[in-house]
């Protein structure tokens, strides 16, 4: 049996925290906290739109979320500053380690995807923009249910999609709630710990494994596939 990799894109291939060289310009020395603020109130909009059924782009929330986080810290960026910073946002870095991490598991034969809350376009974009698109057999974008992770229909989307089963598919992702969201699903999930002040929502729904790097991957993977 072949096992699928469905990769996290948002915090776990691609680094959010990219914009924070144009945001210093732009706030100084809240760039940091700004940021943050920025992703935090991107999920929350995420989540408050799937549990309202009331869907717009992830990119929408993207943009609402930029908005509301200028108010929140009396930034108030032109229209032509908000529209530059939107446009980095769509090209952001991987993270160092993904392509030597990604480059081993191809090599191994696991079947990879990206999986996001993404749109399709706005993911075609940015994983070629940080030059790792051609690791991937496809993308599968939580767009085409006009839903959000992480509810679980969208986890059985990516099954569907990727014609595997739970038992053989892994989540490998960097944000707790779509680990949680992927155990609860019925699938196995990686969960990426870039930092050890990362916490892990004690909810007692434990990731399968969870690794500090993308290189730890391959082993620690290939360990718990039986076939
Ligand atoms: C994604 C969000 C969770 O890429 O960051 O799906």
């Amino acid at each position: 049996m072949t096992t699928t990799l469905a990769f996290d894109v948002y915090g776990t291939l691609i680094d959010t925290q990219g914009v924070n060289i144009a945001l210093q310009k732009l706030v100084g020395d809240k760039a940091m906290d700004f940021s943050c603020t920025w992703r935090d109130k991107q999920l929350e909009y995420s989540f408050r739109r799937g549990l309202m059924q009331n869907y717009e782009t992830f990119a929408v929330c993207t943009r609402q979320a930029l908005d509301y986080t200028c108010v929140y810290y009396k930034t108030p960026l032109t229209a032509d500053q908000k529209t530059d910073l939107l446009s980095i946002y769509r090209v952001l870095p991987a993270f160092e380690d993904v392509k030597a991490g990604l480059t081993q598991l191809k090599a191994a034969g696991f079947h990879l995807y990206a999986f996001s809350n993404g749109a399709a376009d706005a993911l075609e974009i940015l994983l070629s923009a940080a030059g790792i698109r051609d690791f991937f057999l496809g993308i599968v974008s939580v767009d085409d249910l006009k839903s959000f992770k992480p509810n679980p229909g969208v986890y059985s989307h990516f099954l569907r999609k990727s014609k595997a089963t739970g038992n053989s598919a892994w989540l490998i992702s960097s944000n707790p709630f779509d680990v949680i969201g992927a155990i609860s699903a019925g699938m196995n999930s990686a969960w990426i710990r870039r930092s050890p002040d990362a916490i892990f929502d004690p909810w007692g729904i434990d990731p399968t494994i969870t690794v500090y790097s993308f290189t730890e991957l391959n082993k620690k993977i290939t360990e718990q596939s039986p076939w």
